[in-house]
């Protein structure tokens, strides 16, 4: 384990990709004090492009805090890497991981097939189990996977909406839901890589749940508890 990863400090946090999910998290890490890199193919352009509309609002302290880099160098300058990118594109994008340096990588993808019936992927495995085979050194962790860019971007309902999370590491875990809550989320454990698979699943059915009712991305899953009876 890695002593640093226990600490509250500020860390570098790296996204890879520079669409909706990235710029929907970006916001929320940059106002708690931490610096994110985005990760991107063509990073001059992307911030050409984007800059301006993502700072708008953070205030100067925390609009310092953002840079964007290709890809190699984000995840090589990060302590977490947030992998926001598609399916096809992952395992290209994380290669950087294989200089042996143990960084916490959120897997928030949903490897789904176009047409929503299911996963582009065996049932019985996840993303999450799929990358940390391939990238040994890491502590991967499934997080954010389960609630829209738009959720993402804005997680106000009348309640806190859950994020359930999972990963092989403990710490790691913890790690992450400081994060799920500063994006505004309740994070809840749901323990090691095993949890990842059913992930996968609850975002399926919420998707069909939020087309057959047309609900767009303004759905969030809530798992409430009450005192045992
Ligand atoms: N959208 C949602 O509501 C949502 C919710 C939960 C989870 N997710 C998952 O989050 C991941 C990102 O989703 P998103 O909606 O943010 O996607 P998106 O808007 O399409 O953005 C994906 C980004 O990935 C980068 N990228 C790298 N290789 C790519 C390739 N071969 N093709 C296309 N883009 C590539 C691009 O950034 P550069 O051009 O700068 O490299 C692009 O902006 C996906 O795996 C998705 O399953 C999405």
């Amino acid at each position: 384990m890695c002593s640093a990863w226990e600490s509250e400090i500020a860390v570098d946090i790296g996204i890879l990709g520079t669409g909706r999910v990235a710029q929907a998290l970006a916001p929320h890490w940059l106002l708690g004090g931490h610096r994110v890199c985005f990760g991107s193919r063509d990073p001059d352009t992307r911030r050409a492009a984007l800059e301006s509309s993502l700072i708008q609002g953070l205030g100067a302290e925390a609009a310092a805090g953002l840079s964007w880099r290709p890809v190699d160098r984000c995840v090589e300058g990060s302590e977490i890497v947030v992998v926001a990118v598609p399916w096809d594109a992952a395992l290209a994008s994380l290669e950087q991981l294989r200089d042996g340096r143990r960084r916490i990588v959120i897997d928030c993808i949903n490897p789904l097939r176009p047409d929503l019936k299911g996963k582009v992927i065996d049932d019985a495995t996840s993303t999450l189990r799929v990358l940390q085979d391939h990238f040994t050194a890491s502590d991967f962790v499934k997080a954010f996977n389960s609630a829209s860019s738009a959720v993402m971007a804005d997680s106000h309902f009348d309640q806190v909406p859950s994020m359930p999370i999972c990963g092989d590491n403990e710490v790691a875990r913890q790690r992450v839901a400081e994060l799920v809550a500063a994006a505004g989320f309740e994070p809840i454990d749901c323990g090691d890589s095993l949890a990842a698979t059913w992930l996968e699943a609850v975002t399926l059915l919420t998707i069909r749940m939020a087309i057959q009712n047309r609900w767009k991305g303004d759905c969030a899953v809530k798992w409430e508890r009450r005192e045992s009876r």
